[in-house]
């Protein structure tokens, strides 16, 4: 159900929800998993599963080095205004990255440490482990510098969702740049 809130913003689905408890979505998913682990011993870390987490580098990130680090490595499939790129049936095919259509301020990936993490051993994807430490989390933190779907968290305002939700993180969530307070959200205009 976190996923489907915060990774897939559920907000932008036709019913602004994750399924609901109890639906067989769920129970579905976890055949499937179940079925995809068929004969994996239990409590073994198997090679490939999650990936290791990046330390900080010690002068922190450069957001313009990042963007620089995106538009080398990362354009090419998510687009160059980050808005990833679909097949010819409208279907994603490189996942947006921010913006009205990608995951929102509650997801993990939108914590610069986590996404420095995945960007190193998974992106470029079919080039894992090719960046630097430091290319990584520049390009993570200019990824997560711009505006993204609202946290599903937030009822009051941005600053309130920043004390409760996002105290003490590697994040942009309720800073402002350029004169923008980023948090406010990134949402699809109506058709
Ligand atoms: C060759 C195409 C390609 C390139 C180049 C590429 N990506 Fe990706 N990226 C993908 C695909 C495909 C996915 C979806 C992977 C999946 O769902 O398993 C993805 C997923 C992601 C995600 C996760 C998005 C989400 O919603 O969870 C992030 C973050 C990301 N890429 C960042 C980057 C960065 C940063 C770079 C450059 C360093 C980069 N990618 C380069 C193809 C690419």
């Amino acid at each position: 159900m976190g996923c489907f809130m915060y990774s897939m913003n559920a907000q932008a689905s036709p019913s602004g929800q994750p399924p609901p408890a109890g639906s067989d979505v769920y129970r579905d998913l976890m055949t499937y998993m179940a079925w995809m682990s068929d004969g994996i011993p239990t409590g073994e870390r198997l090679p490939g599963a999650l990936y290791p987490k990046v330390p900080k580098p010690e002068g922190g990130y450069d957001l313009e080095r990042g963007r620089v680090v995106y538009q080398q490595n990362c354009a090419l499939c998510h687009g160059s205004d980050g808005q990833g790129t679909r097949n010819g049936a409208g279907d994603v095919r490189f996942p947006p990255l921010w913006g009205p259509q990608s995951y929102n301020w509650g997801a993990g990936m939108a914590r610069i440490n986590t996404a420095a993490s995945f960007i190193k051993a998974n992106m470029p994807f079919g080039k894992p482990y090719s960046l630097s430490d430091q290319d990584a989390w520049d390009v993570a933190a200019y990824l997560n510098s711009h505006e993204r779907p609202k946290d599903p968290r937030q009822t009051g305002t941005v600053a309130e969702a920043a004390e409760a939700f996002h105290a003490g993180e590697d994040s942009f969530y309720g800073k402002t740049l350029n004169g923008h307070l980023l948090g406010t959200g990134a949402e699809l205009s109506p058709q």
